[in-house]
């Protein structure tokens, strides 16, 4: 399958045109920072199991004639620029409607993701355009898979006080009460801001437990413009809920630490567009 490869002083992203899956982020230090699934299908079909899939315009699956996640992690993108300079290289990639996606939604639209590649970060951001006449409702995310050495490990910094689901505890709402959060056993949970509107950062860090920074993230998100809340989600299925394209032990050297529009549906209005937006600096 067609990838795109950008390079920057000695990192390199590559970028498959299936789904628009960033698969590989290369520090200039040589260190793969994303993971793929060694059993991951890349059949043209069904999403790639690792990297960043882009989630669009579903969140899991409310509507059950959707995909789970929706379809533009499983759509063949274009490529829409490439550009240059001393301080980044800049890929954008854009998916529009088409007969097959309006059979499962009825809306014109536009989707951007854009990679901006540093010597010392990554950022990535997808935003959602509605080309059409009327509102439509979507959610959307980057599902970023990132690399660490053992889940069993991993602490994720920057979550206390925060409200969030607990996809494993049968939907609960909890309030996150550690400093970090220890991800011992599989873990589905979506943090938010109830009040939905960008009053608190969801800066987070992905850290080794009894250590250092791994990932310093910050995580962002527009709607029509307007800073919002960015829901984070966090997620590791273990062994226990592990699907097939991820047979164990892979699920013990990624987390995904997610930003999104996803806790509630957004509304977007004609000629408005909406951008969720992650960028990385590692350790
Ligand atoms: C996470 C969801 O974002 O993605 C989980 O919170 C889901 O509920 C996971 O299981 C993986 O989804 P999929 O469709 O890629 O298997």
């Amino acid at each position: 399958m067609d990838t795109v490869v950008l390079r920057h002083a000695g990192a390199e992203v590559e970028v498959y045109l299936f789904g628009g899956t960033l698969c590989s982020w290369k520090t200039a230090d040589g260190q793969e920072r994303i993971f793929v699934s060694p059993a991951a299908v890349f059949d043209g079909k069904k999403a790639i199991r690792g990297g960043v899939p882009l989630v669009f315009p579903q969140f899991g699956q409310p509507d059950k004639s959707m995909p789970q996640h929706g379809f533009a992690r499983s759509s063949l993108w274009s490529l829409k620029a490439l550009t240059d300079n001393a301080d980044h290289s800049v890929l954008v990639l854009g998916l529009e409607d088409s007969e097959a996606t309006r059979a499962l939604f009825p809306f014109p639209f536009q989707l951007e993701f854009t990679v901006v590649l540093s010597a010392v970060s990554l950022r990535m951001s997808l935003t959602s355009r509605n080309t059409g006449d009327s509102p439509f409702n979507f959610q959307s995310l980057l599902h970023t898979y990132f690399a660490v050495p053992s889940i069993g490990d991993v602490a994720v910094r920057g979550l206390a006080g925060r409200k969030f689901i607990d996809k494993v505890d049968g939907g609960a709402e909890k309030k996150e009460s550690a400093a970090q959060l220890l991800v011992p056993s599989f873990t589905d949970r979506v943090y938010s801001d109830p009040a939905g509107v960008a009053t608190e950062s969801k800066d987070v860090v992905v850290a080794n437990k009894d250590g250092g920074a791994m990932y310093a993230v910050s995580n962002g998100a527009t709607v029509g413009g307007a800073p919002r809340a960015v829901d984070v989600v966090v997620w590791n299925p273990y062994a226990e809920a592990s699907p097939g394209d991820l047979p164990p032990p892979a699920f013990e050297s990624f987390v995904c630490v997610e930003p999104g529009l996803v806790a509630t549906a957004h509304e977007l209005a004609p000629g408005a567009e909406a951008t969720v937006s992650q960028m990385i600096m590692p350790f």
